[in-house]
């Protein structure tokens, strides 16, 4: 189990269970939220991304999923060639400043892969690591205009 993983989405507000469909299947991982752990209309969250070719999806995804498993539901462009093993940066996002703000601090593991990341900037963060929590309604995400691919070029996982 990835205990840096665990511990770049701990948020402590209430306990839920949620299933991660990126990396080991058979992770389960435990973190605090204010919501119970099923997934009614309560506990969706509605965000939207800026694709790379400036439209805009808004999408409405259950808290504990993170970005990057949410683009791949919903067929948007962002890449997670490492499947969230924070070992690639192509799943380099830039959040609204307003919600940068409400994040986790990125571990030193994630910082290391922004580095390497295509037009890195301030709001830059890893889609994977970005769970969502009901603080996050309204967020927007900003696709960048490409990403590097260092794990496998041009490698897309399948949808999970
Ligand atoms: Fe590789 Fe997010 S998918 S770091």
């Amino acid at each position: 189990m990835n205990i840096i993983k665990l511990k770049s989405i701990f948020t402590p507000s209430s306990l839920v269970t949620s299933y991660s469909r990126c990396g080991d299947k058979s992770l389960f991982v435990r973190y605090f939220s204010s919501k119970a752990s099923n997934t009614d209309k309560k506990d969706l969250v509605t965000f939207n991304y800026i694709n790379k070719d400036g439209s805009k999806s808004t999408v409405s995804a259950p808290v504990g999923e993170n970005v990057l498993e949410v683009a791949h539901d919903n067929d948007i462009d962002l890449e997670g060639a490492c499947e969230c093993s924070v070992a690639c940066s192509t799943c380099h996002v830039y959040v609204e400043p307003k919600y940068y703000n409400m994040l986790p601090e990125p571990t030193d593991e994630e910082n290391d892969m922004l580095d390497l990341a295509f037009d890195l900037k301030e709001n830059s963060r890893l889609g994977c690591q970005i769970v969502l929590t009901k603080e996050l309604e309204g967020m927007t995400v900003t696709l960048p205009s490409a990403s590097r691919n260092m794990f496998v070029d041009g490698y897309k996982p399948p949808k999970h």
